[in-house]
């Protein structure tokens, strides 16, 4: 059985994901780094990981009331992990990023996501509030198509260069 403290420190780093990959798209784009009509797919997908981290949000909110989960424990550990992504964008990114880097970085980032919902769906049974894992699997289902758009992004960019 996995532990809270263990689904805390999971939960925070999905929500540190969520945060760290809509700045990356933003980031990149105000670097001129993603063609428009790149942009136009992937302002939807930041779109949507704003919405998903909103519903991450009000989920903890009940899991603090229905499963004693603590508010600051999830919170530090979005912060910590938003700006670990951050860092690994730079240095991914190096001196002289082009548009196939930035879109490749951007699959690490949404590939991480995926990651991290499949381990909170792994451990959904140890929840009590049933709502935990209908709201990350809903939620995994979006960031798999997130990795496939980001991938096709890259796949064809690399393509027709
Ligand atoms: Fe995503």
């Amino acid at each position: 059985m996995a532990d809270q403290e263990m689904i805390q420190e999971k939960i925070g780093e999905a929500l540190g994901l969520e945060k760290a990959a809509q700045k990356a798209v933003e980031d990149l784009d105000s670097r001129g780094l993603l063609k428009p009509e790149q942009m136009k797919k992937l302002s939807k997908m930041r779109e949507e990981a704003s919405q998903q981290e909103e519903e991450m949000q009000d989920l903890v909110k009940d899991l603090v009331e229905s499963d004693g989960f603590d508010q600051d424990t999830i919170d530090e550990k979005a912060e910590e992990t938003a700006e670990k992504a951050s860092k690994m964008m730079e240095t991914y990114l190096g001196e002289e990023p082009d548009t196939q880097e930035a879109l490749e970085f951007l699959c690490l980032a949404e590939g991480g996501e995926v990651t991290h919902y499949e381990v909170l769906n792994s451990v959904a049974k140890d929840v009590k509030n049933k709502k935990f894992g209908t709201k990350v699997r809903s939620i995994l289902k979006e960031e798999k198509r997130h990795l496939n758009l980001c991938t096709k992004l890259a796949t064809d960019n690399a393509a027709s260069a």
